[in-house]
């Protein structure tokens, strides 16, 4: 009968007596997409196979014949050789067919101990392990690309905004030192989130554990994981690790959204702070005169995707209840996506930093343009001749007042100007109207000053040899 053809490749074929619906295979499959953890998947299957052995479930030969089967597939999938099939749904069943093909009856035993459930558990954390590392990399290569703006503008000027309102001069590379910190904690974020994606489930098997004597610590041991979950039932449903994997990565791509905004913000006709690199931007079809900021404004726009996998993740086990549900096998495209936006993302940003130009003059000359050293002023009053600070931001208002109706900044006008607001004004006060003056007076741990700056510029560095 064609059913029971049928069912003769279906899996545990002998409870059905009806085939599964086309549309349902399909529908249910999860191989379209779970191929990516093929090396993972294999890695884990050998490490099976050797604590199956060394608990004397499987012989030595039997060993042999698991790894150079798997061995072969692998070789076969990374040239391209496989034909993935629907029919066995995932990745997991897939190389366990193909692994039976090749070596016979040895293949149907890798399988002894363990179920797909604890097997996809396991794959994915070592798939989330080995893209953490690269993502690390990366990270680093940006914070390393930021820190050599750092110390290279560590003198230029520019101003400092609030409410995107020009408030106070500030250095361009303590701007870029900003951005360093925001990084650093979303690699703290990242390396904490490792410690429990680092979890071996395998044992934990459908979700009661096994009846084989096996040795977990031995399994995870050749796998490089911390330690083992410790219990089953959870060992098979946990996907903690990937909403909190998700949830740094919704974090780093708000802060990458926020470095996109500057630039995009910062390379316009009207700001002229900087220039992107050609090869960073694209033209316009139709107005000749533009150069578009395409990767800070792709990068603002990915953050939303990886926001709305974060939510998608959430949602997926918010109220499951336990083991393991066919709800879980819907974890995986989020996780990969936001995998693969992150690392894009990244790399754009990383490969952008060092070509950033940095237009010093136009941001000197914004900075003075906004009255950015009236608190100096303010502070020079209370500091240098005893005002009261809230009288003394009266006096700055009115003398700011005279410079916008006259069009002046602070440092333009005369002295006798400025003693007209308040007569114990004296000539000294020059050396805070000033930029330069103003930035350098910000000399402590974490502020502006060039030398603070470079202080920090150092303490980056020995940072990032750790
Ligand atoms: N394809 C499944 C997933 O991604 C593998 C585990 C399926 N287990 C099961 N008993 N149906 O989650």
């Amino acid at each position: 009968m064609s059913n029971n053809q049928h069912n003769q490749e279906k899996l545990s074929s002998a409870r059905f007596s009806e085939a599964t619906d086309a549309f349902v295979e399909e529908f249910t499959a999860s191989i379209q997409f779970d191929k990516r953890m093929y090396k993972q998947d294999i890695q884990g299957s050998i490490a099976h196979a050797k604590m199956l052995t060394k608990v004397g479930i499987l012989n030595e030969q039997e060993l042999q014949d698991i790894i150079d089967g798997l061995g072969k597939i692998q070789a076969d999938i990374e040239a391209g050789k496989v034909a993935w099939s629907i029919k066995q749904e995932d990745i997991h069943m897939n190389i366990e067919s193909r692994l039976t093909d090749l070596i016979g009856i040895t293949g149907k035993k890798l399988h002894t101990g363990r179920s797909r459930n604890d097997q996809v558990a396991t794959d994915i954390r070592l798939y989330l392990r080995d893209e953490i590392d690269l993502i690390s990399a990366e990270l680093k290569r940006l914070q390393q690309g930021l820190v050599m703006l750092a110390e290279r503008e560590a003198d230029t000027i520019m101003p400092g905004f609030t409410h995107l309102q020009t408030a106070q001069p500030v250095t361009f590379g303590h701007h870029m030192l900003a951005w360093f910190e925001m990084l650093k904690r979303d690699v703290e974020r990242l390396q904490d989130c490792r410690k429990r994606v680092n979890t071996l489930p395998l044992g934990s098997a459908a979700l009661a554990g096994t009846t084989y004597p096996i040795d977990r610590f031995y399994t995870a041991e050749l796998l490089g994981f911390d330690r083992i979950s410790e219990n089953s039932l959870d060992g098979v449903s946990d996907r903690d690790f990937a909403i909190e994997f998700t949830a740094f990565a919704a974090t780093l791509m708000m802060h990458l959204s926020r470095f996109s905004e500057e630039l995009v913000l910062w390379s316009s006709a009207q700001f002229q702070f900087i220039d992107l690199p050609d090869r960073f931007c694209t033209g316009s079809s139709i107005m000749p005169q533009k150069k578009n900021p395409d990767v800070p404004e792709l990068v603002r726009g990915k953050s939303g995707r990886v926001y709305g996998h974060l939510m998608s993740l959430l949602t997926l086990m918010k109220s499951q209840p336990l083991a393991y549900n066919k709800d879980n096998q819907e974890d995986k495209e989020p996780l990969f996506d936001t995998v693969d936006t992150v690392k894009g993302s990244l790399r754009a940003f990383a490969d952008m930093m060092p070509a950033l130009m940095v237009k010093r003059d136009v941001t000197y000359e914004a900075a003075k343009r906004g009255f950015s050293t009236a608190t100096d002023l303010a502070d020079y009053l209370v500091r240098n001749k005893g005002l009261a600070f809230r009288d003394s931001h009266e006096v700055v208002g009115l003398a700011v007042a005279h410079g916008v109706k006259t069009g002046q900044d602070l440092s333009e006008m005369s002295l006798e100007t400025l003693q007209s607001f308040c007569e114990q004004i004296t000539d000294d006060v020059f050396e805070v109207l000033t930029l330069e003056g103003s930035v350098a007076a910000r000399d402590h741990i974490g502020g502006t000053a060039p030398n603070q700056v470079r202080a920090a510029v150092e303490r980056a560095k020995a940072y990032l040899t750790t």
